[in-house]
C-alpha cells in the first residue's frame, strides 16, 4: 500500500478530499483510539434477525439509522460528521446504507466484490476495519489512481464491471492492485470507480468491517 495516501486521526478534511480526488483512494490509521471499539453489540447484530447469509459469511444492512442506536461509536466514524462532510464535497451527500459484515467462509465461491471491478452505481465509500485485517483475512484491494480508467469504464459500459483476469488488455491490472492491511480502527475512504475488490478471505481467516456508502 506504498502508493496509498495516508493519515492519522483525525485528518483534515481537505487532505482527505485532495487525496480521495487525486488518488480515489486513502487511509486513515488509528479512528478506534480513545473511546476504542467494542465488538459485543456485534456478536449480537449478527446472531439476530437483521443479519443475512452472503457468500463470505453474515452481513447487516441498514438503509436508516437504527445500527446508529446499537453502535453509535462505529456509526459515528462511518457516517457521522466526518464522513457526511467528505461526501458533500464530492456531491455525493446521501447515506445511502451502512452495512456490517463478518467475513468467514471461502466454500460458497467467490461473491462479486472479490472479483476486480469497479461498482456500477458511482459511491463515496467509508470502510472501517473491526478486525485486524491481513491480505489473508480478506483486506480491501486497490489500485490507487486507477479512479480515472474506472470512470471511463463506467461511462462506456457500466454493467460491464469486472476486469477481466485474461483475454483482455484490462487483464494486466490484476498485478496491480494492493491490497490495504492494518489493525482494527483503520477506516479506508474511497471512490468506486476506483478499481477494487475484497473479502477473500483464507481458511481460517475473519475480518469484521463497518461500511458506509454515500451517493
Ligand atoms: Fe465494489
Amino acid at each position: 500500500m506504498n502508493n496509498v495516501p495516508k493519515f492519522e486521526a483525525t485528518p483534515a478534511i481537505t487532505d482527505v478530499t485532495a487525496a480521495v480526488s487525486q488518488s480515489g483512494v486513502c487511509v486513515i490509521n488509528g479512528c478506534a483510539e480513545g473511546a476504542g471499539i467494542s465488538l459485543e453489540p456485534l456478536d449480537a447484530l449478527f446472531a439476530g434477525p437483521l443479519a443475512k447469509d452472503y457468500p463470505y459469511g453474515k452481513v447487516v444492512r441498514e438503509f436508516g439509522t437504527e445500527l446508529q442506536s446499537h453502535i453509535p461509536h462505529i456509526f459515528s466514524l462511518v457516517a457521522g460528521h466526518f464522513p457526511a462532510e467528505v461526501s458533500s464535497f464530492f456531491g455525493m451527500s446521501r447515506l445511502d446504507a451502512v452495512f456490517l459484515t463478518h467475513d468467514f467462509r471461502n466454500d460458497q465461491g467467490v461473491a462479486p466484490n472479490g472479483y476486480l471491478h469497479f461498482d456500477k452505481i458511482p459511491t463515496l465509500k467509508f470502510m472501517l476495519y473491526l478486525t485486524d485485517c491481513e491480505a489473508s483475512s480478506g483486506a480491501f484491494s486497490c489500485i490507487p489512481g486507477s479512479h480515472v480508467v474506472g470512470r471511463r469504464l463506467r461511462l462506456e459500459s457500466p454493467d460491464d464491471n469486472i476486469i477481466p483476469e485474461s483475454n483482455s488488455p484490462l487483464s494486466c491490472f490484476h498485478d496491480m492492485a494492493e491490497p490495504i492491511t492494518g489493525p482494527a480502527g483503520t477506516v479506508i475512504v474511497f471512490h468506486t470507480d476506483i478499481l477494487h475488490y475484497g473479502g477473500r478471505v483464507e481458511d481460517g481467516r475473519e475480518r469484521i468491517v463497518a461500511r458506509s456508502h454515500f451517493r
